[in-house]
């Protein structure tokens, strides 16, 4: 099969390496990947949100699958637009890719179909926003409609913050806002819970759970994500029949409903209090770095598993784990999430030696001039799979001492909760 992976970050390379030992892979294109993907698969520079390009080069290279990574293709539609043009594509639509692109959307579900999650109210002007929180409990979590990139959240401690929150998102920090949601502070612990559909059959894609505060101790700005271990040590048989039965399920019943249906990877964000679950948010993709650390304990073949979900036979597959535990540590360029230098050279990456259970995935790097470049705030992540997270986390942390990146930046305490 001829393939093509949309994206550049980690999460997609980390695809790109599970799909490129598929024996069912005949050429594998990344658009437009990034350094690391390009050792393994041809890049192809184009702008994923220009569906125009994107279909044009499908068509003429007659790729047989193309597979969305990131969230803004697939909430502003790529995958209804490839579909019209008789492509095979794997995502769910535009519709349904709400439950991402819109808080809103999803916390009208959650109402209407009695889905567990914080409470919470819609304000469509900064005056009745403020003049809920002059009275509101804090702290409050106040966020932004649409996609902000992790931005859009804002838990608030005090009433001058949670305004100052209201005041950004109405005067269009994140892009022009009607209205936004006020959330009840869920306290607990997080854990992803990652499910894979293909609009009939749905099965779960493992867990697992992420850093995203750029200090360790979990302390700091928000990131895309500093690190990721999988499994979640939150997981059990009970916890699970009750994601599915009272998130999961209804999740899709409602899509159903509108007539819709789901083809593609849910993230199913969760909020774990006495192993209760709560929904926070639904991602209509993979997380990165949860990918990156989920993907190398799959024992199944990635490739067969996404065609199953565009071919509607996902219930035919057997989707076999590892038994081990996978951590991802995130090297960061120093100034992250903030201001950071572009192209700053990364030395003696090709001397540093993956054995079978390490893995380099790439993610804001390119090739220039035969060296390899960081471009991005999050550059490469180091994952290690073992028999324990503590062997796991060491065996990263020494290969990214091998490395010995003077630009770079790394949490040394990813899975301090399991670990420490
Ligand atoms: P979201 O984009 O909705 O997932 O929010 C980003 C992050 O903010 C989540 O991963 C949580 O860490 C935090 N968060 C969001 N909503 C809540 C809530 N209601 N209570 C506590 N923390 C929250
Ligand atoms: N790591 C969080 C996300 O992918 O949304």
């Amino acid at each position: 099969m001829k393939i093509a992976i949309l994206g550049n970050g980690g999460r997609e390379h980390a695809m790109a390496y599970e799909i490129s030992k598929s024996p069912k892979l005949k050429k594998l294109y990344c658009i437009p990947g990034n350094a690391g993907t390009s050792f393994i698969a041809e890049n192809i520079n184009l702008d994923i949100n220009d569906f125009n390009e994107i279909g044009k080069f499908v068509e003429k290279f007659n790729i047989d699958l193309v597979i969305v990574g990131p969230e803004k293709p697939l909430v502003d539609g790529i995958v209804d637009f490839l579909v019209k043009k008789n492509i095979k594509v794997f995502g769910p639509n535009k519709k349904v890719s709400q439950l991402e692109g819109s808080k809103i959307f999803t916390k009208k579900i959650c109402e209407k179909y009695n889905i567990p999650t914080a409470k919470f109210g819609i304000f469509n002007s900064q005056s009745k926003a403020i003049n809920f929180l002059e009275s509101a409990k804090m702290p409050i979590v106040v966020k932004a409609d649409g996609l902000a990139a992790g931005k859009g959240v804002y838990i608030c401690e005090n009433l001058e913050g949670s305004k100052k929150a209201v005041e950004e998102i109405f005067n269009g920090k994140f892009g022009i806002a009607k209205q936004l949601l006020i959330e009840e502070f869920l306290e607990g612990e997080e854990m992803s819970y990652f499910v894979l559909s293909d609009s009939k059959t749905f099965k779960n894609f493992n867990t697992a759970q992420d850093h995203k505060r750029v200090g360790e101790g979990d302390v700091g700005k928000n990131t895309g994500g500093m690190g990721a271990y999988s499994p979640s040590n939150l997981i059990n048989s009970e916890l699970e029949k009750k994601i599915i039965n009272q998130i999961v399920k209804p999740t899709f019943k409602a899509i159903n409903e509108m007539g819709e249906s789901y083809t593609g990877f849910l993230y199913v964000g969760l909020m774990i209090k006495n192993n209760e679950p709560y929904l926070v948010e639904f991602n209509v993709r993979m997380g990165d770095p949860e990918c990156q650390t989920i993907l190398p304990l799959l024992n199944s073949d990635f490739l067969t598993l996404i065609q199953s979900c565009c071919d509607k036979n996902l219930d035919k597959q057997n989707i076999k784990w590892h038994n081990k535990k996978s951590l991802c540590i995130v090297l960061c360029s120093k100034g992250y999430p903030d201001d950071y230098k572009k192209d700053i050279e990364i030395q003696n990456l090709d001397k540093i030696i993956e054995y079978r259970n390490n893995f380099i995935f790439h993610a804001g790097t390119k090739i220039s001039d035969n060296k390899i470049l960081a471009i991005g705030g999050r550059v490469l992540n180091f994952v290690c799979i073992s028999k324990d997270f503590k062997s796991s986390r060491n065996s990263a942390k020494e290969k990214i001492s091998d490395l010995n990146w003077k630009n770079g930046f790394y949490r040394k305490d990813i899975g301090h909760k399991i670990i420490d």
